[in-house]
């Protein structure tokens, strides 16, 4: 049997800021249904629910040193199903207010990863895969390469790095490479890039396989348009570089047994799915009536494509089309739409703020979905909303090019609707068709149809993944 070691900052259902907690919560659990033992390692950050860390096992604790620094490792761990999980014990880097954003968080990464490493042999796991995600874990490669791989029992473990985003990289002032890394001058070629270390490049070169969310995002990220600047390093690695299409969790995210719902609906039952939508208007108090409801949830940043619908905003409220928003982030955008609910307080709302079970109720509630994303490494709220049966309206880019098929009322097939530039008119073309569609019931049915059909497992991709520890 395959052993996996799968090393994030964030997993669902402990810890989730972004994409990569859902990633880490899901791919596990279907690789061991695959068949192979996968565990997960993560920090234990103060900020994990009580109740979901209230019942951990401590196993052990010892010192790890970090260049000059000693610090305490603590290692506990619980079983959730299949998947066993350990947590990484340190107070002074783990707990604080936020999960990312502290002003040390090269050294509390470098802390986790080098723990991640020291672990192995002291829990009795060693992986035939050790798997980091993002810059965050992006040392463990690295560390792996240039020190552990020396050491006995180590010489095995491979390394896959995956990136969720290589819009951030890691970037540090190069003094950190001794004093914080505790690492000496040789391994700086392999850090530095531009003028500063860059984590992600370390990763990038020094892994047995780098792979990628999405297929197209694999191919985009060799252009400099997408690539943040690691394009070079990206071609000269790429035989080893390949993408794999994320998945979601069917469990987690199923309308026929989603608690948070009005009216629990199936494939079979679709039809019930109004339900939901008469609920949704009731409580975001807007009108009833024959219009579409178009909804987007997420972060509100430059990444999302909120520029277009800002240009846009009054045409897309002239299509007739109700529309709500949920999600947190930059001021600028927060503020346009707050003011934008004033201006049209019966076919907008915006809800500046996370709520997940409000966004579970809007994925069952809307008839259109809206991501415009300007990049989108994969992107997951389209997935999602396909499963409950609601169009997503996509800009084709990175992950929602490869799961996003624009429904072709000539052939029957498709699941949503796309477009191809990051131009806003062409979005607002994308959105009227969308709205088109949807008073054109029997084909709007179909297309419905076709997005509850799409598989969005994280079956087929797991296969994938195993195939490629299988090949490394
Ligand atoms: C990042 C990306 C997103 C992707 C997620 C999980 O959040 O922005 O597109 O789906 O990681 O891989």
């Amino acid at each position: 049997m395959k052993k996996i070691l799968f090393a994030a900052s964030e997993a669902a259902p402990f810890i989730k800021v972004g994409g990569l907690g859902d990633v880490a919560g899901a791919l596990p659990k279907a690789l061991c249904e695959a068949g192979a033992d996968c565990r997960v390692i993560l920090p234990l950050y103060s900020s994990i629910p009580w109740e979901k860390r209230e019942d951990l096992t401590p196993l052990m604790h010892f010192d790890i040193r970090n260049a000059w620094r000693e610090q305490y490792c603590g290692v506990l761990t619980k079983k959730v199903g299949k998947v066993t999980y350990y947590f990484i014990d340190n107070e002074y880097y783990f707990n604080r207010y936020r999960v990312y954003g502290e002003a040390d968080d090269a050294e509390r990464f470098a802390f986790f990863s080098r723990a991640v490493l020291e672990v192995l042999p002291r829990v009795g796991f060693i992986p035939d895969v050790l798997h980091a995600n993002d810059w965050h874990t992006a040392l463990i490669p690295v560390l792996q390469d240039c020190e552990y791989c020396h050491r006995e029992g180590y010489g095995n473990i491979k390394t896959v790095f995956t990136i969720h985003n290589i819009e951030f990289q890691g970037k540090f002032d190069p003094y950190i490479l001794g004093s914080v890394f505790g690492l000496d001058e040789s391994k700086k070629p392999m850090l530095f890039y531009g003028d500063c270390i860059n984590l992600m490049k370390g990763a990038i070169e020094t892994a047995h396989a780098v792979t990628t969310v999405s297929e197209s995002y694999a191919g985009e990220i060799l252009d400099p348009y997408f690539s943040c600047g690691l394009h070079h390093i990206l071609a000269a690695r790429q035989f080893k570089v390949c993408g794999i299409t994320n998945g979601i969790d069917t469990d987690v995210f199923d309308p026929a047994t989603d608690k948070n719902i009005a009216t629990n609906y199936s494939y079979e039952t679709r039809s019930q799915k109004f339900r939901n939508k008469k609920a949704l208007r009731a409580e975001m108090n807007l009108p009833a009536g024959d219009m579409p409801l178009l909804a987007l949830v997420g972060r509100l940043t430059h990444q999302k494509g909120l520029d277009l619908l800002r240009m846009e905003f009054e045409n897309v409220m002239a299509t007739g089309a109700q529309m709500i928003l949920l999600g947190t982030g930059d001021a600028e955008y927060e503020e346009f739409f707050r003011e934008m609910q004033g201006r049209y307080p019966d076919a907008f709302r915006a809800i500046i703020g996370f709520d997940a079970a409000l966004a579970q109720r809007i994925y069952a509630g809307a008839d259109l979905f809206l991501i415009p994303s300007k990049f989108e490494p994969c992107g997951l709220t389209q997935m999602i909303s396909m499963r409950y049966g609601t169009l997503p309206v996509v800009h084709a880019v990175g992950g929602l090019r490869d799961t996003v098929i624009p429904y072709d009322p000539t052939t029957g097939k498709g699941n949503g609707v796309n477009f191809l530039t990051y131009d806003s008119g062409d979005m607002m073309d994308a959105i009227r068709r969308a709205v088109k569609l949807y008073y054109d019931k029997p084909n709007y049915a179909k297309a419905k149809a076709n997005a509850m059909r799409t598989d969005v497992s994280w079956k087929q991709s797991a296969g994938k993944y195993l195939a490629l520890y299988e090949r490394i």
